[in-house]
């Protein structure tokens, strides 16, 4: 049995970050991650992070963008503070070595990104997320902490009210092992491997937040999920919004500039659900390019020229030579919305507190909720970095003073069993089967357009995959490296939380953000001005409501 004051799930930004800020204030650390850190899936954010610093930009402007952005769902408190805490952090993550791209001046350079009323993302060409996962993993190499590397989380221990720790299992041996704790810290990330088209890593696959659920923590706003308007054709990959912050442009196949039909403001910089929503109309009426992975847009990038393209959009330009077979220089880029970010997770406060004593979360794995109905881009690498270091100095504090934790080899036992059922059974259920009929599911049912036949037969295959997850077999009965159990976990994980999410739309009858019911296309403030909080039960997710918190932005219609 290990032992630790604070254990941090996850060791993408938000893990980095929590556990370094619990570590600065003297606790005894440990990451406990499936991947190794530099491959966490925030080193593909790719477009920057987003601070109002300079003269012409306001932090004021930033709160505003963001209000408006969530659809009047954000709470505004949390969102002041977050665009507040915007420029000493990214200041902070130079300081710690993150190398950003700089203006001819030598200052940060920005670029415009969908949904801000300036150009405020600051970044690092195309690898911004990269660049800020090696300063920070570099600065947190300076401390002492303990590392638990290809590890599953398999559940979190909740007893007497509050957390105990965790039992997971080492890759690498096939054992089990329990970590008490009197703090732990969820920062898994996102779960959008449950969808077919994704930007996600195959890792991400809520990890975290389906553990936090099962030990009983409210998951918020689970119904928002946001789909990025430019995924490569055919892998999903993503193509940076800074690639039209750089002036890229949209087109149908008439070769129109769509876009302005739908943002005639500001085009393709509009905020993603409507960029998305864009695209999939155009499609839809019959004016996508045909082709064998379905019909797609062009993005084009040739008027930029080469020395912009190949400067600031290196990793763009790869993938497309790779991935697509084609060269963003001297031809258009097929794409397609995929899905890219959730903005629902385990709920917390600003201090990243959930409602279980000694668990906290950040970063996609929480929800604020800054993002509200819709996340802009260029918030998501900074909120990683905000609220990771508000859970690690929360999760510090209570390990201070909290009674020590108790965990038992009766523990790590009792989790082994389901898992054991898997291996001994002679027949059943293939898991990585009922992970694609998942994906499928999601993809048609539960997508950027939603009603209420679609979003219940989705729920009706979503509850039969979990059915059928019941008699799951792992054929594979090796202890290290079984990667066939892994994908049994993950997919349980994954199956859970996708019901979470069908439920939350169902339920909500409008249209706000990133949920767009085709027969509830109006927003609708009187009732559903309120986040969905969903607690597990033996029937399913059993949901509730909480209100919004309003500061100074009173809700108006959201026009680009
Ligand atoms: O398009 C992008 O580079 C994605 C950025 C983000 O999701 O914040």
């Amino acid at each position: 049995m290990q032992r630790h004051e604070v254990v941090v799930v996850g060791a993408g930004l938000a893990g980095q970050r929590a556990a370094l800020a619990a570590v600065q204030a003297g606790r005894d650390v440990a990451i406990v991650t499936k991947l190794h850190p530099l491959r966490s899936h925030s080193g593909a954010a790719q477009g920057g992070i987003n601070a109002a610093v300079g003269k012409e930009d306001s932090v004021e402007t930033h709160i505003y963008d963001t209000v408006k952005g969530s659809d009047y769902l954000g709470d505004q408190d949390a969102i002041e503070f977050f665009c507040r805490e915007a420029g000493p952090t990214v200041v902070e993550m130079e300081h710690f070595g993150t190398i950003f791209s700089r203006a001819p001046d030598g200052s940060l350079a920005r670029r415009a990104f969908g949904g801000a009323g300036f150009p405020r993302t600051i970044y690092a060409a195309d690898r911004t997320g990269l660049a800020l996962l090696q300063g920070l993993w570099e600065r947190l190499g300076t401390e002492e902490f303990t590392l638990y590397e290809e590890w599953d989380l398999t559940e979190l221990v909740v007893r007497d009210g509050r957390v105990q720790g965790l039992i997971a299992f080492d890759r690498k041996s096939g054992a089990f092992e329990g970590i008490a704790a009197p703090s732990v810290v969820i920062a898994t990330g996102p779960f959008g491997r449950i969808y077919g088209r994704t930007t996600n890593a195959h890792s991400c696959t809520g990890d975290g937040v389906a553990a936090a659920y099962d030990a009983g923590a409210f998951l918020k706003d689970m119904e928002f999920v946001q789909f990025h308007p430019t995924a490569l054709l055919e892998s999903g990959i993503l193509i940076t919004e800074g690639a039209r912050g750089e002036g890229g442009i949209l087109k149908n196949a008439l070769g129109e500039r769509f876009m302005s039909r739908y943002a005639p403001h500001v085009l393709e910089l509009a905020s993603r659900d409507v960029v998305s929503r864009a695209i999939v109309t155009e499609v839809a009426e019959g004016r996508g390019f045909p082709g064998p992975y379905g019909a797609y847009v062009h993005l084009e990038l040739m008027h930029l020229g080469r020395e912009k393209i190949e400067s600031r959009l290196q990793e763009i330009v790869d993938f497309s030579r790779h991935f697509a077979g084609i060269d963003p220089v001297t031809q258009p880029i097929p794409v397609y919305p995929g899905q890219h970010y959730m903005m629902g997770g385990v709920g917390t406060n600003i201090r990243g507190e959930t409602n279980l004593p000694g668990l906290y979360a950040a970063g996609e794995a929480a929800c604020v909720s800054i993002h509200g109905a819709n996340r802009l881009g260029g918030n998501s690498l900074l909120e990683t970095l905000v609220f990771g270091k508000q859970a690690g100095t929360a999760a510090a504090e209570h390990a201070q003073s909290a009674p020590r934790a108790e965990l038992s080899a009766a523990d790590v036992e009792a989790a082994q069993a389901p898992l054991r059922a898997w291996s001994s059974r002679p027949s059943g259920e293939d898991p990585s089967a009922l992970r694609t009929e998942l994906q499928q599911t999601m993809e048609k049912y539960v997508g950027i357009y939603r009603t209420e036949a679609d979003l219940l037969e989705g729920l009706q295959r979503v509850r039969a995959l979990r059915a059928r997850f019941e008699q799951i077999r792992v054929v594979d009965q090796s202890k290290v490296y079984n990667l066939n159990l892994t994908d049994a976990l993950e997919t349980g994980h994954m199956l859970e939380l996708a019901e979470v999410i069908v439920v939350g739309a169902y339920a909500r009858t409008e249209s706000r953000g990133a949920h767009s019911r085709t027969d509830y296309p109006k927003r609708d403030d009187e009732h559903w001005m309120k986040h969905t909080m969903a607690k597990k039960t033996a029937e399913g997710p059993n949901l509730s409501y909480t209100p919004v918190t309003y500061t100074r932005w009173e809700p108006k219609e959201r026009v680009y």
